[in-house]
């Protein structure tokens, strides 16, 4: 008796997770972007968070020992900064030998983390990658209609200050 009752429910439990993902699946199939039936979770991103040893917050600058941070020692890689003191997570990417990119990480749909592909040369949101963002931050796919904050950015006494 109990045997068949435990059968049913795992059998219930089975057939409705199965509906869940066919419906998920359908809905990313037709395109709908599954953040607009709350379907998007926030992940965390596997870019590096640069130590805060290596960042000085003053007067809205936010001063970073850019050559210290290994992840941005080459062209195309980012590093995101993460401080208490910063209403934004500020992504940073190395555009060229001299250059650098400062963009907001948080997808403008629903707040999703944004990252760097590199070979792609765009930002593209982690929440199934439905946004996709220029490096000047313009949206170049939705469901985003806005594109992300960018700040501007300056070298002074080699380290490199970004403005908030
Ligand atoms: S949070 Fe929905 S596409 Fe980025």
């Amino acid at each position: 008796m109990n045997d068949s009752k435990n059968n049913d429910s795992s059998r219930r439990g089975f057939l409705s997770s199965g509906l869940l993902l066919s419906f998920v699946g359908l809905a990313a199939a037709a395109g709908v972007c599954l953040c607009s039936i709350g379907a998007c979770k926030k992940k965390e991103a596997k870019t590096p968070v640069i130590s805060r040893h290596l960042i000085t917050i003053k007067s809205g600058r936010v001063s970073v020992k850019v050559d210290k941070v290994a992840a941005l020692d080459h062209v195309g890689g980012a590093a995101k900064i993460v401080h208490p003191e910063l209403d934004d997570r500020i992504l940073l990417i190395r555009v060229n030998k001299h250059g650098f990119v400062a963009v907001s990480n948080r997808c403008t749909h629903k707040g999703g983390e944004v990252v760097y592909n590199k070979k792609e040369k765009k930002l593209i949101c982690t929440n199934y990658g439905h946004s996709v963002f220029m490096l000047s931050g313009n949206v170049i796919k939705g469901p985003a209609s806005r594109a992300l904050k960018t700040y501007r950015l300056m070298t002074i006494d080699g380290n490199l200050e970004v403005f908030t």
